[in-house]
């Protein structure tokens, strides 16, 4: 879990390099994503955090978390990464609010859905509706996020984290790595996870001079 490690650093870095700062989880419900908010919020008592899944009123961990922190520390903001409209309006209120992000880590990831996808053990079983779903979520989502918060990470980074320079972590999956797999199958999910580290790595060279993109996947060899 290599990926894992340097999205940690990202986060650890963020939280207590200066007096705080802005960081943005989306896909933060439960799992990994519901644990960045939470190191986020317990490395720095000051940093702010918005947090991001469908349906907000269902995420009892959030709202709890929300509870448990000062007011503001935790916004909990509806994004359906399938659904343009919802990551400009959360855009237009992270501006609203904060005025700029200096972490972004795009957690949102599918692979398993009961009766809706699963995992391709063979390739008969590949379905057009669940490559295209799988895509969709984990190759197209992340990437319209980093559009739209582009302009707020353009501004972050500064002052309030001492560090210089945004970040934005995208978790991959290990079994993205073309060069790494070994067992072949899972069709969906390693296509759109490999899809996803070929467009990060045109959004990092995109990235303006003294701003970074991180490259967050679970293995060495993402897609090569
Ligand atoms: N778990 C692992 O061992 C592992 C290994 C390698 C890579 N990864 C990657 O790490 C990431 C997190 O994995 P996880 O195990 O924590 O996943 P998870 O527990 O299934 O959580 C997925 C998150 O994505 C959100 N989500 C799903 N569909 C969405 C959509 N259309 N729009 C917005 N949000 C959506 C869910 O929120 P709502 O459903 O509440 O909206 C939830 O918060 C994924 O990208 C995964 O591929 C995980």
């Amino acid at each position: 879990m290599a990926g894992l490690a340097v999205a940690a650093r990202a986060f650890s870095a963020s939280a207590s390099a200066g007096a705080g700062g802005v960081a943005m989880v989306q896909g933060a419900s439960r799992g990994i994503g519901l644990e960045f908010v939470r190191q986020l919020l317990r490395r720095s008592d000051q940093g702010r955090v918005v947090a991001t899944c469908r349906a907000p009123a269902s995420a009892a961990e959030l709202q709890k978390l929300k509870e448990e922190h000062a007011p503001g520390r935790l916004t909990v903001l509806p994004l359906d990464v399938t659904d343009e409209s919802t990551i400009e309006a959360a855009a237009a209120s992270i501006g609203e609010t904060h005025g700029s992000l200096d972490l972004l880590i795009n957690s949102t990831g599918i692979l398993s859905i009961p009766n809706v996808i699963q995992p391709e053990t063979t390739l008969s079983k590949v379905q057009k509706s669940s490559l295209l779903l799988a895509y969709e979520v984990n190759a197209v989502g992340p990437i319209l996020v980093i559009k739209h918060m582009w302009p707020l990470l353009k501004v972050g980074g500064r002052s309030e984290t001492g560090r210089g320079f945004s970040l934005v972590a995208n978790m991959s999956a290990r079994v993205s790595s073309i060069g790494d797999n070994g067992l072949g199958g899972w069709h969906s999910y390693r296509a759109s996870k490999t899809a996803l580290n070929h467009d990060e790595d045109s959004v990092s060279r995109a990235w303006q001079e003294g701003q970074h993109c991180l490259h967050s996947a679970t293995s060495r060899n993402r897609g090569h």
